[in-house]
């Protein structure tokens, strides 16, 4: 019989890890280089707990990893069959409803959408696309706004309200969702939102852009061309090592 982990560990694909006070399972297994997929966590903001990239079992039920507190002596499975089975599903509903053409776009090589979706071994969208209507914003002087590629994260709405401007916020319901900019007109160009600030960075899809700047890292050479999305948290994999 296994010694049940005191204190604040708990155990994570069978493998024990320890968590500080106040963790939630995806702080906890990041901060034990063990990757858990997400795209609406970001370790600076708070969870906001909508792309359920992150759930696991705990306890043999479901949870999102970002918002459920890490607690001693918790059993968490992450890597299971079901589990990656239900991440590549959601990953897909996210390609087919916006506009994700990954060839041409700017972001390519530096995108979370992509990289998990090649984590979760996405081959394909699987669901009909459905090519939506959405409106591209190129009225700000620096930055573009693609809500083609909005996957809905909410990264850019906390981090603007971070900064005390908050110039976004998401709206509407299902499928009519979207990515809303304050003000009369709307229009970025019109915001209070600077290049500089966080919000204006912190997509992580490429949805919002600087402009005049496209392509500067060439291919080949971009963010998760040199470490895939689990080994920037877990170090490169082993040659001949477990799969
Ligand atoms: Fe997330 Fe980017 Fe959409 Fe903002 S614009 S909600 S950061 S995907
Ligand atoms: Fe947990 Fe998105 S990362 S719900």
């Amino acid at each position: 019989m296994s010694a049940l982990p005191i204190d604040n560990k708990l155990m994570l694909d069978g493998i024990e890890i320890a968590f500080e006070p106040g963790d939630t399972i995806l702080e906890a297994a990041t901060r034990a280089h063990r990757y858990i997929p997400h795209l609406c966590w970001h370790p600076e903001f708070g969870a906001h707990g909508s792309c359920r990239l992150c759930t696991v079992k705990v306890n043999g039920r479901s949870a999102a990893a970002c918002t459920t507190r890490a607690t001693p002596g918790a059993e968490v499975q992450s890597h299971t069959d079901e589990l990656d089975a239900g991440r590549k599903t959601l990953l897909q509903m996210l390609f087919v409803e916006g506009n994700h053409f990954c060839p041409s776009c700017e972001k390519s090589g530096n995108c979370l959408l992509q990289a998990t979706a090649y984590e979760m071994g996405m081959e394909g969208p699987h669901f009909e696309e459905f090519y939506p209507d959405r409106p591209l914003d190129a009225s700000h002087p620096e930055l573009l706004l693609d809500t083609n590629r909005c996957i809905l994260c909410g990264l850019c709405v906390r981090a603007s309200h971070a900064e005390g401007k908050d110039v976004f916020a998401i709206g509407g319901h299902g499928l009519k969702t979207r990515l809303l900019i304050a003000g009369a007109s709307g229009r970025l160009g019109d915001s209070g939102l600077s290049a500089s600030d966080r919000a204006a960075s912190i997509c992580p899809v490429g949805a919002i852009l600087p402009k005049r700047r496209g392509f500067a890292v060439p291919i080949g050479a971009r963010r998760y061309d040199l470490a895939s999305a689990a080994e920037e948290i877990e170090g490169p994999a082993v040659e001949g090592g477990a799969p």
